[in-house]
């Protein structure tokens, strides 16, 4: 079985390695590798894969900026999969389409992109999140001002990409077929406490309150799971434990 990954900057390997883990056949595509979703012919190009798995990113908190790349991703990976007889599987965040979050505009990029794939992808299951224990990570590296980084101040119930993986590919092979499905680590903490866990850093961190009525509901839990969330993957200290031997 072949599955395409495209885009999956922090996630593309953890997804190679799983599909990997599962005895099929992985390949990445992005800019780097020379496939640009927005630009080149994505039918012609992901032909003859079993399974489209969408992990495209664009860091913007611009809501024109998110929703225009989001689409256009989603639009051109639903026809590949369509032309193609594939499987389309879309990365997704929990709770992106909440109405207050919607003043975040990567969120509402999200939402979205959701809304375009559930009309225009005949085959597709949207695999919604929780913030990944690496996001503590890529939110140091984009958030900085010289030796600073500020840490947004979320509630959070964050889950291993790891774990995330393994379900992304029960999905990518059809081992599982929801249209829809949440998924989150096993513990409630702020994001602060989970950037403060990290073996990172030199760097300073400074707390940042986000504004208005979306900063008051990530502060509030609007990222936490409803029930019917699965839960899945290792607790932090666990997760903090195996880490060495997963990155060697
Ligand atoms: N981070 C989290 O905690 C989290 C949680 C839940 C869901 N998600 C979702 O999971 C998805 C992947 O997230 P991520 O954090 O792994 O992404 P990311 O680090 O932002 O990386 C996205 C990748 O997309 C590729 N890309 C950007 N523009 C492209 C284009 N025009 N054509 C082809 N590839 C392009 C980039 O590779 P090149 O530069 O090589 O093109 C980049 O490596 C996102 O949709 C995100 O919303 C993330």
């Amino acid at each position: 079985m072949r599955i395409a990954i495209v885009g999956g900057g922090i996630s593309g390997r953890a997804i190679e390695q799983a599909v990997i883990n599962r005895g099929a056949t992985p390949q990445l595509f992005s800019r780097s590798t020379g496939f640009d979703v927005l630009h080149d012919d994505a039918t012609r190009r992901l032909a003859g894969f079993d399974a489209i798995i969408e992990a495209t990113g664009t860091f913007t908190t611009s809501k024109k900026t998110a929703t225009e790349f989001f689409t256009r991703s989603t639009r051109a990976l639903a026809a590949a999969a369509r032309n193609n007889g594939a499987r389309h599987i879309l990365l997704s965040i929990v709770n992106c389409e909440h109405p207050d979050v919607q003043g975040y505009g990567y969120f509402a990029g999200k939402a979205a992109q959701e809304s375009v794939a559930r009309i225009e992808s005949e085959n597709v299951s949207i695999i919604r999140t929780t913030q990944w224990f690496e996001f503590a990570e890529q939110n140091l590296a984009r958030l900085k001002v010289g030796p600073v980084s500020f840490i947004p101040q979320m509630t959070i119930q964050p889950v291993a990409l790891a774990a995330a993986a393994e379900v992304i590919v029960d999905f990518a092979v059809g081992q599982r077929k929801d249209s829809t499905a949440d998924f989150a680590g096993p513990e409630v903490m702020t994001l602060w406490e989970l950037t403060q866990q990290l073996p990172h850093t030199r760097r300073l961190t400074i707390p940042l309150p986000l504004p208005g009525r979306f900063g008051r509901a990530f502060r509030q839990g609007v990222c936490l799971p409803g029930p019917d969330a699965e839960v899945i993957g290792p607790k932090l200290r666990q997760w903090l434990t195996a880490r060495p031997a997963q990155h060697g």
